[in-house]
């Protein structure tokens, strides 16, 4: 049996990250390694979604659990997922990203989505979301095209958090 490895997480600022993500062809033992893979990684972070390209893969698959605290583990993977509909309703979330250890801001998107996508199985399906899952589902389905959740601010929230990132990097380096 083979065990699971915690990957690297590339940290904003990190042109890979803007990367367009490409389409999985097949749903084999080898991309079944690589979600095993992302899971565990975002399980240790901790996160509640973590997207391929975040782990120098650039492939549309995202893992992701957002289960509380207390309830059951609920591992989801979602390979090509597509967002089918949106809301017009719109809802404000705080939220953080792997990629911006110990960032967070408010951003807006649709309150509730339908998604169509492939599960670790490879089988097609279809799902409504809202809530936290409506939050990270758009969240990571944004890396798939490079897109950060720091472009849905405004330019001067971004710089400032990039700048704070810099600044612990730098801060690391020199440690
Ligand atoms: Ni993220």
């Amino acid at each position: 049996m083979r065990s699971m490895a915690i990957l690297p997480i590339l940290i904003a600022p990190d042109a890979r990250l803007k990367t367009v993500s490409k389409p999985v062809d097949t749903v084999d033992d080898g991309l079944r390694a690589l979600m095993d893979d992302m899971l565990e990684t975002m399980y240790a972070a901790p996160g509640v979604g973590l997207a391929a390209i975040q782990v120098n893969v650039p492939k549309r698959v995202i893992v992701m659990d957002v289960a509380r605290e207390g309830e059951a583990p609920s591992p989801r993977f979602f390979i090509n997922p597509e967002i089918i509909w949106q809301s017009e309703e719109q809802a404000v979330f705080s939220e953080g990203c792997l990629s911006f250890p110990e960032m967070f801001d408010d951003v807006e998107r649709p309150a509730r989505i339908r998604l169509r996508y492939l599960d670790y199985a490879g089988k097609a399906r279809e799902e409504a979301a809202d809530g936290l899952f409506a939050v990270c589902i758009q969240h990571e389905m944004d890396h798939l095209e490079g897109v950060l959740f720091v472009d849905h601010l405004s330019r001067l929230k971004r710089d400032a958090i990039l700048r704070k990132l810099q600044k612990a990097r730098r801060l690391a380096a020199n440690a």
